[in-house]
């Protein structure tokens, strides 16, 4: 663990991982890029929605997932709490003549109206959340849904290879960098007992699947009638 840094806050974390997204997403700005679409895991989620559906990429950084949806007939919006994702995400469904919306906004606090969406995609969000912010999270996509709508999340195992000295474990666990190009991220792996716990807080589990990567996908269903 780095000596300089015995711990760490929340609040100087917050400012810390909004200025690592936001200086990440810059660099793609500068080159206007985008990285190819995970069509595939997409693909996981798109026959649950109605064609024409409402679809969320939550965490979308350029919105590589959120395009793709709305090329192929679903409703698409993009949010992040990166200001230089949004507007990435904007000028790339402009490129690409896709309609969709570029959302600024947090996971843990949705500006959404509740039961609005059919299907949430939350793709490498979760494990840069800490706990309370994925339990805040999970609170708000499960609002947003209507009933029966879908969530498929990706979780990534912890990456190999963390040197102690660029990061500092936070009193609840979380593994901050605090030097380093990776300096302002936060990561957490998602303990079993809160994915288990989702079965009691209104979610049933379609799908519980690993990439030969070891990165876990859950595709989860809001308990409820259909509206
Ligand atoms: C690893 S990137 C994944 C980007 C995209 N989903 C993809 O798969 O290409 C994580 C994204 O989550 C965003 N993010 C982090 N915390 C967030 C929060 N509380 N609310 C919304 N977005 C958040 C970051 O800005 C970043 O764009």
């Amino acid at each position: 663990m780095n000596s300089e840094h015995n711990s760490i806050s929340v609040p100087e974390t917050e400012t810390l991982t909004r200025t690592y997204w936001d200086r990440l997403w810059s660099r793609f700005l500068r080159h206007q890029g985008m990285i190819a679409p995970s069509g595939k895991l997409v693909q996981l989620l798109l026959p649950h929605v109605s064609r024409g559906g409402l679809v969320l990429d939550v965490g979308c950084g350029e919105g590589r997932n959120t395009i793709y949806p709305g090329r192929i007939g679903f409703r698409a919006v993009g949010l992040d709490l990166s200001r230089k994702a949004v507007k990435l995400l904007s000028n790339n469904l402009f490129e690409e003549e896709v309609r969709g919306a570029a959302i600024l906004g947090d996971a843990r606090r949705l500006p959404f109206s509740s039961a609005s969406f059919h299907g949430v995609l939350a793709h490498n969000l979760f494990d840069h959340l800490d706990g309370n912010g994925f339990t805040d999270s999970m609170e708000e996509v499960w609002r947003i849904l209507r009933p029966e709508g879908v969530l498929l999340m990706t979780l990534d195992p912890l990456p190999e290879g963390i040197s102690e000295k660029e990061t500092v474990r936070r009193d609840d666990g979380v593994c901050v960098f605090v030097s380093g190009s990776r300096k302002g991220m936060l990561i957490r792996e998602v303990p079993e007992n809160e994915i288990v716990d989702l079965a009691n807080r209104g979610w049933n589990q379609l799908k519980d699947e690993r990439t030969p990567r070891g990165s876990r996908i859950l595709l989860l269903k809001k308990r409820g009638q259909s509206v």
